[in-house]
């Protein structure tokens, strides 16, 4: 997408690049009118100018209010919305309302309800209360979709396509007949003979063996575990299906609306992981996602700076849009944290900083009845005389000031993180070693510490490009392919730094453990050669002879061609390698890469050292030379850059830089203090 506005994009010609859905960053959120008399309208589209909002997600639970029967519409109040909106310059990302289905269709066919595992049919009065495999639910959603967009397609307030909501997220699995046969049809196309699946499956393990595709059924309650194999490809066409769902209608927005761009609003962290959203993002067109931080977190801007890293890596580089995050307290976490004074602005710009072009909210006027009523909102119960709007307000004046920013890429990074829902996925399936092992942890601990030392990181599929890097991160990347695990050998062959930890390249891409000692698809890349986990329990840590610490995992094994870099210092292990390392021979780069193995999760203050070599070894440095904990962004337009600083802490940090601060409208000369809670967006001098 570019970065200019048209006024009405269904004025393009079919087959030109979509243009960015505002003018500048987007900014706003998902709006509710639905849930206010039309008064509030008026009031809320004069709030709307007074914080610079630009772009709204409107109709997302609409449709009951919108189709009032089945085949009856009653359009009056958003085509009231929507030319208001647009009088008062506001663009329409307009939802395809089938998020939540209406009262009347789950009476009239309940069939269309998701089934639990234990075979419990879900009731109405929730949302997202269906399942992508029902043909009835699939008749009706394309309906109202083709409805929404022959009515609305023209309207000049209208930017973009919002299909559905968080698909996957509060309807991630069925297990009803019918998706059971869909799911057999899924198995059939690809594996094409049972006994293909018998073998690749292993289901002579327990004597699961099958005879047909019709006896293969969804992992229902069973009382035991179900086989992980089996588990695995449940997941995949799950995800496949709902994409499935998104696709059915992004085909009839894009026959009808063919100049409008089209996306759905992804959780690539908050949502149970069900979704392969890096599968799905060569779908959309443009990558949207929502985040919630966790108020548990004491460092909840490390784990959004991990989401927002994953996103870009997911978008190809490409801007993307934050479709959702919040002003200041969800209310679907055990104890609600509101959010500190600046950090609205901080979690904003943190998600810009690393290659968002808008910042929208859940959602505009905080409600006053509904399940969500106590979320935060842009416009609070208390009114727009608050901290709240205060700060909604103030982001939208930053926003202006640096709206040079927007269209610009973040720049690129010398260090590759490799993250894959799909591992992630299958180190869920079936019991492991400990239910402590979790490939986002090991991967947030490595990714905080490289963000805190304000190292630029890409978190990328394990099929990406790894060259142009000049190391690369494998945190416990349970499941990978022979090729994918091949590229990266081939990378530290070429002079590439690669550090993996345990667990990782265990299982091929069918879930079966490679044999012969562990990590499987890495035992000659890393030299070394494992035989036996000791899994930790809960509160217990391992020591190391180089005075680092881990957690977890322990495992016994040996260095064939590694270097032992550290043993384990006590227990049934002490002596034993815990942290090796092979220099490869030198490439024809003329540098000699290395593979480090590391068989425990490391401590943060560990992970940081390991990161503090890997960084030195790999010839790496910050975006800009500054304090610890002063989180470092840089975005350029291949002439111009600008640097963000991102100050968490409850201290002024510094970073080096010459520039303009587009914030403050100061001139920065060799150093920007930053005070403790700020921001500053710094055009450089030399890009
Ligand atoms: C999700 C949904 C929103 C809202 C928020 C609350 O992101 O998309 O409709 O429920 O959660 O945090």
């Amino acid at each position: 997408m570019t970065s200019s506005i048209v006024s009405s994009a269904a004025d393009l010609p079919a087959g030109t690049s979509f243009p960015w859905i505002a003018d500048g960053f987007a900014y706003g959120g998902d709006y509710g009118p639905e849930q206010w008399p039309e008064e509030v309208w008026q009031e809320d589209v004069a709030l709307m100018a007074r914080a610079g909002v630009n772009s709204v997600n409107l109709g997302v639970f609409s449709w009951g209010l919108i189709e009032i029967a089945d085949g009856v519409y009653d359009f009056g109040w958003l085509d009231r919305i929507m030319a208001l909106l647009h009088a008062h310059g506001v663009g329409v990302n307009l939802a395809t309302p089938t998020a939540a289905p209406p009262i009347w269709l789950l009476q009239a066919h309940p069939e269309v309800a998701p089934v639990t595992e234990a075979g419990v049919r879900f009731s109405q009065g929730g949302r997202l209360g269906w399942y992508p495999c029902s043909a009835t639910f699939r008749r009706y959603a394309l309906r109202i979709v083709e409805k929404v967009s022959q009515r609305y397609g023209k309207h000049p307030a209208l930017r973009m396509w919002h299909v559905s909501n968080e698909l996957g997220n509060e309807n991630h699995h069925s297990y009803d007949d019918e998706t059971g046969a869909a799911w057999q049809l899924w198995l059939r196309e690809k594996y094409g003979a049972v006994e293909t699946l018998n073998d690749v499956w292993g289901s002579a393990f327990w004597g699961h063996h099958y005879t047909s595709f019709e006896q293969i059924q969804p992992p229902r309650y069973t009382g035991t575990g179900h086989n992980p194999a089996l588990l695995l490809d449940f997941e995949r066409f799950t995800s496949d299906a709902l994409l499935g769902h998104y696709v059915a209608e992004r085909d009839v927005l894009r026959r009808i609306t063919p100049n409008i761009p089209i996306t759905t609003n992804f959780m690539v962290q908050n949502s149970p992981g069900v979704v392969d959203y890096a599968a799905w993002a060569h779908e959309v067109d443009l990558v949207a996602n929502d985040h919630y931080t966790l108020g548990s977190d004491p460092e909840r801007y490390g784990e959004l700076a991990f989401s927002a890293d994953r996103v870009r890596g997911m978008s190809g580089g490409a801007p993307w849009l934050l479709m959702e995050h919040s002003t200041s307290a969800v209310n679907w976490q055990p104890r609600n944290l509101a959010k500190s004074p600046g950090e609205l602005t901080r979690n904003s710009l943190a998600h810009i900083g690393r290659g968002a072009d808008g910042a929208l909210f859940f959602q505009w006027r905080q409600s006053s009845s509904g399940s969500e009523q106590f979320h935060s909102a842009a416009v609070p119960h208390a009114g727009a005389e608050t901290k709240v709007f205060g700060e909604v307000e103030a982001l939208g004046g930053v926003l202006k000031r640096i709206a040079e920013v927007a269209g610009s890429r973040v720049a690129k990074a010398s260090v590759a993180m490799l993250f894959d829902s799909d591992s992630a996925s299958a180190l869920r399936c079936g019991p492991k070693p400990t239910v402590d092992v979790n490939s986002l942890d090991v991967a947030l601990t490595f990714h905080r510490e490289l963000t805190s030392r304000g190292v630029a990181v890409d978190i990328v599929h394990p099929g990406s490009r790894l060259d142009g890097y000049a190391a690369v991160i494998v945190p416990t990347l349970f499941l990978l392919s022979e090729h994918n695990a091949a590229a990266i050998a081939a990378f530290a062959t070429n002079g590439g730094h690669v550090v993996i930890t345990a667990f990782s390249g265990i299982v091929t891409s069918h879930n079966r453990v490679r044999l012969g000692g562990y990590p499987g698809a890495f035992r000659d890349l890393l030299g070394v050669r494992f035989e036996e986990i000791f899994p930790l329990l809960e509160h217990e840590r391992v020591t190391l002879d180089n005075g680092w610490a881990g957690s977890v995992w322990s495992e016994l094994g040996e260095a064939t061609t590694a270097q032992v870099v550290a043993s384990y210092t006590e227990g049934d292990l002490a002596g034993r390698p815990a942290v090796t390392r092979r220099t490869l021979p030198a490439s024809g780069r003329g540098t000699a890469g290395t593979a480090t193995y590391v068989s425990t999760m490391l401590s943060r203050a560990s992970a940081g050292a390991l990161m503090d070599d890997l960084l030195a070894r790999a010839g790496v440095g910050p975006v800009a030379a500054g304090d610890r904990g002063l989180e470092r962004l840089r975005r350029t337009d291949g002439s111009r850059s600008w640097l963000f600083a991102i100050n968490h802490a409850a201290t002024p940090l510094s970073v080096t830089v010459t520039g303009l601060d587009l914030i403050s409208d100061t001139r920065v000369e060799g150093l920007a203090v930053i005070p403790a809670g700020s921001v500053a967006v710094i055009r450089e001098d030399n890009p």
